[in-house]
């Protein structure tokens, strides 16, 4: 079958992974998705480029490096690593993965900006920001908790309330705390470089952009909605320290992370078209980045970003009067058994811990696009359902045909296909991929795709069921029913492999050195395979065992001790300090990773009346240092060797002393007299309390 358009090419990208912690199954949704239409597309004979790369730069960024103790071009090399291996094991194959932080995005950052600049889109002026004053930097919003001004839950964060879902600015917060040291934050002026947005100019280029672009209407009314409310212009500066690129003449200030995060596509796109394999390509960067006639551009993201892709990145291409994006292919969110990813109940899924359990990448890229319709819902990964649905599908339907007719192709006709599957095409005829399953790929209703290719597995099982080739083969008057029917069973899983091997495209490959047949294609579809000789059967696929599933959600929950809580996990309050609040969900407890910890040191620390330094033995967990402000009751030496209590997994504080990487549990009145908890004879360090 001709393809019904004529070659296209295409740049399509994926939203680059944040380095600072691994992939989960919720990154994984997009990137599987992504990697799927990409394989798709050269199936049908189009040449696509498929780049990415990591995020490299921002505040989480730096001070994720700045804690393991390592250059942030260090850190981020190493986090690139483990994305590129989990890529690498999931079959998400780019052409080329690239960084943020790289020669080609400064060069490409400065050369936008300064166009930006010079058409008058870049404005200056002062704004008052939060300070911490002892960690020596300015706080984004994330970083600074308090009291809710509207219900008083403390612990809030500095932009609003998860309490009662109020809405302020950090300058409202009662009792605002930087969550980096615990001081409360200076109100400092400085001044900040902006987008300008509010540029009528700009705000008619994205509406004409949106109006031919390619995006799901619900993200389109969304963006809409925003237009037509009026964006503001955008602040694209942040002070020093900050890890990204210094702006140009403006020393000390540098892009914020989201300013040069999406030119990074363009940065990776110029890197491997000037490598060897881009060049052997013809690739022409200028041409993809200036020409839309040259390519098309294809943005695969998550909901949570459509303002970034939707909105500011169309019109930076156009104030920089670059090519805009052809289409967006927005996911939705990744939920597990029906909820948010917990950590807790296990069910904050790392792309490593899946496959350290022995399950098959395949499989998650079966589930994922067997959920996956051309809307932007959110996808829930059940995984009782998953089981069954890969066991049934992939086991039972798919690989079975190929399980149940090859034993006798090899065993009676020599391994050779017939010359003809006679009456039996029949069978088969209905359900030659053709136009609407290329449409159903195209549109990236992968859900649809699959009930139908399960449609034609049905149709063949249920068919193998009735003429029973078994049956035949004790019959040896009637060999040649027996060879097309094979041969027909066969075909069918062809087929099936055809449909399939965008998404899987490893058992795709095994099945095709089964059947003896160089790479399918989408044209092949039409030319049944006859009168050819097919290899020795060998197992292709295996069940899912639910063990398998129990050992990679108990590996999750363990992750949950062994990581470092992010900052935004960080409760700030005082010991006494917090109001009590009313009640607590039984997840919310399980948060707390509480351990019994022996103390092995305590010292009286320079310069500080109250505190005590302990170096706290947590066993499995290892060596903790925590500073603990009970010196007034308790004189260090007599507490070496006491057991205590301790919370694990509190985000480690920088205090002026040092870094307090937990929190002991004491008990006490309002008057500060402190009195340390203790456990029975019989607990150990590092058991957990619970
Ligand atoms: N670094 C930015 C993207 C910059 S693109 C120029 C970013 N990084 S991220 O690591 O937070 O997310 C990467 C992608 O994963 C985004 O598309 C995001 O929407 C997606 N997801 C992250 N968590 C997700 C789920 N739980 N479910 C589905 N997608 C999710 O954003
Ligand atoms: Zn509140």
């Amino acid at each position: 079958m001709a393809p019904a358009t004529p070659n296209r090419r295409l740049l399509v990208t994926h939203a680059l992974p944040y380095a600072n912690g691994p992939l989960h199954l919720g990154h994984l949704l997009g990137y599987i998705q992504t990697d799927i239409w990409v394989r798709f597309q050269r199936l049908v004979g189009h040449e696509v480029v498929f780049v990415a790369g990591e995020d490299a730069h921002g505040t989480p960024i730096m001070l994720a490096a700045e804690k393991a103790g390592l250059p942030p071009e260090d850190f981020v090399a190493r986090i690139k690593a483990q994305h590129k291996q989990d890529f690498e094991d999931f079959g998400i194959v780019h052409d080329g993965y690239h960084t943020t932080h790289s020669p080609e995005n400064r060069v490409l950052v400065e050369t936008i900006y300064r166009a930006l600049d010079a058409a008058g889109y870049i404005a200056r002026r002062d704004i008052e920001q939060a300070y911490d004053p002892v960690k020596g930097m300015f706080l984004p919003d994330r970083y600074i908790k308090g009291t809710c001004p509207n219900c008083g839950a403390p612990d809030q964060y500095g932009d609003n309330c998860e309490h009662c879902g109020a809405t302020y600015s950090p300058r409202d917060l009662k009792d605002p705390r930087s969550v980096l040291s615990g001081a409360a934050p200076q109100w400092k002026p400085s001044e900040h470089y902006f987008f300008a947005l509010s540029d009528p100019r700009l705000q008619q280029a994205v509406a004409d952009w949106l109006a031919r672009a390619q995006v799901h209407e619900s993200v389109k009314a969304k963006l809409r909605e925003w237009l037509d409310a009026g964006l503001k212009d955008w602040d694209i500066s942040r002070d020093a320290p900050y890890f990204g690129f210094e702006i140009p003449g403006a020393p000390g200030k540098y892009f914020y992370v989201w300013l040069d995060a999406p030119i990074g596509y363009f940065a990776a796109l110029k890197a491997y078209c000037e490598s060897a394999e881009g060049k052997k390509r013809g690739l022409e960067f200028e041409r993809f980045v200036r020409d839309p006639g040259y390519a098309e551009m294809w943005h695969f993201i998550g909901k949570d970003i459509v303002n970034f892709h939707g909105l500011f990145w169309p019109a930076m291409l156009h104030g920089a009067t670059l090519r805009e994006p052809t289409g967006l292919a927005v996911n939705g969110y990744l939920t597990v058994n029906g909820a948010k990813m917990s950590k807790s109940r296990g069910t904050f899924i790392q792309a490593r811990t899946y496959l350290d359990a022995g399950l098959n990448p395949e499989y998650l890229r079966y589930y994922f696009a067997a959920k996956s319709g051309p809307g932007v819902e959110d996808i829930d990964l059940n995984l009782d359902d998953f089981v069954a649905r890969v066991n049934s599908d992939i086991v039972g339907k798919y690989v079975n045909i190929a399980s149940r007719c090859a034993g006798f192709i090899e065993k009676h006709f020599d391994g050779r296909l017939a010359v003809a599957l006679g009456q039996y095409e029949e069978v088969l005829a209905r359900h030659r991929p053709s136009e609407a399953e290329r449409a159903l790929y195209e549109q990236r209703d992968f859900a649809a795709l699959i009930r139908r290719a399960m449609v034609l597995a049905d149709a063949i099982n249920e068919w193998l069921q009735q003429v029973q080739p078994w049956r035949l083969a004790t019959d040896s008057s009637r060999r040649e029913e027996l060879h097309r029917i094979c041969t027909t069973g066969l075909e069918g899983f062809r087929l099936l492999t055809l449909l399939l091997k965008p998404v899987l495209p490893r058992l795709g490959a095994a099945a095709e050195r089964f059947l003896n047949i160089p790479p399918l294609t989408w044209a092949d579809a039409a030319r049944p395979l006859l009168d050819h000789p097919i290899n020795p059967y060998q197992p292709l696929a295996t069940r899912i065992d639910k063990k398998q599933i129990q050992a990679m959600i108990e590996a999750s929950k363990e992750d949950l001790a062994a990581i470092t809580p992010k900052a935004q996990a960080a409760p700030v309050t005082d010991r006494g300090a917090a109001p009590a609040s009313a009640t607590l969900s039984i997840e919310d407890f399980g948060k707390l990773d509480l351990r019994i910890a022996r103390i092995e040191d305590a010292q009286a620390v320079e310069g500080a009346d109250k505190l005590l330094k302990l170096t706290l033995d947590l066993g499995a967990l290892g060596k903790r240092q925590v500073f603990a402000g009970i010196k007034s009751q308790y004189a260090p030496e007599a507490l070496i060797g006491r057991l205590t209590v301790v919370v694990a997994n509190l985000a480690p504080r920088k205090m002026r002393f040092g870094v307090s990487e937990g929190m002991v549990l004491a008990a006490s009145h309002g008057d500060g007299r402190p009195f340390l908890l203790a456990p029975d004879a019989g607990a150990e360090p590092g058991m957990r309390v619970k």
